[in-house]
């Protein structure tokens, strides 16, 4: 899969040059290019913005650039996806991040400022949001979207990991411990440390069961629905 991010701020991209998704690159599991959507502009001082029409405060990202930029990226990936990062986007979950995972390519412009020019939004495939809270910029949920979904292809996880993902089938994750077994007089749950993998499944079912019952009401009536529905593998153990 190839990754292209589209940014004014090319050197915050730290992050995806760590860990698992710096692995993944490394195997060449996936491509990612970071470009400087100063480097589309075509007037000498590289404008990337303008005041928005009709007076207001802030700046609105122009769309000439952002054109450019996605028409040259898709001239060498011509089937990627465009995702816009923006408050005002669909809300970003796993779901998403999975049917992402299976697109030949995603382009992602990192919007910014006061907004971007509406007229951006013709080219694009998907607005996302990554959650009810405004950011100062689209970076970092351009880091959330790349990462979520670089470690959902194919060989970058051992095999089973994703299925016992928090979400995965509308479950939190269990609680997970590891040596000593008591700490500061805490200790840690009998059933873990029985060597029955019977009562370990059981226990570590019942407790993301009892988690997302009392955290996530809303996912736990799903998880029920499906239980009920007899939908394959939503099962933890
Ligand atoms: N840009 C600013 N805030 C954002 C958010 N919550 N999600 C996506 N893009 C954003």
């Amino acid at each position: 899969m190839r990754i292209d991010i589209i940014t004014i701020f090319p050197d915050i991209f730290v992050p995806l040059d760590v860990s698992i998704v710096k692995r993944a690159v490394d195997k060449g599991m996936v491509e990612i290019n970071i470009w400087n959507l100063r480097d589309f502009t075509k007037d000498k001082h590289k404008k990337v913005d303008d005041t928005p029409y009709g007076g207001g405060k802030g700046m609105v990202l122009r769309c000439e650039p952002v054109f450019a930029a996605v028409e040259h990226i898709k001239k060498e990936n011509k089937n990627s996806k465009v995702i816009l990062t923006t408050p005002q986007g669909t809300l970003f979950n796993q779901n998403l991040a999975k049917k992402l995972s299976k697109t030949p390519g995603l382009i992602i412009i990192c919007g910014h400022y006061e907004g971007v020019d509406e007229r951006v939004c013709s080219i694009v495939d998907y607005e996302i949001s990554i959650g009810d809270y405004v950011l100062t910029g689209g970076e970092l949920p351009a880091m959330v979207i790349t990462d979520c979904v670089v470690r959902l292809l194919p060989g970058v996880l051992p095999e089973e990991a994703p299925v016992y993902d928090s979400f995965h089938q509308y479950l939190l994750d269990w609680p997970s411990y590891t040596k000593p077994s008591v700490f500061k007089g805490m200790r840690v749950p009998d059933d873990l440390l029985s060597g029955n993998h019977k009562k370990i499944a059981q226990w570590r079912k019942t407790q993301a069961e009892k988690r997302t019952k009392e955290r996530r009401p809303v996912l736990y009536r799903r998880y029920v629905k499906g239980e009920q529905n007899g939908q394959k593998g939503n099962r933890r153990d």
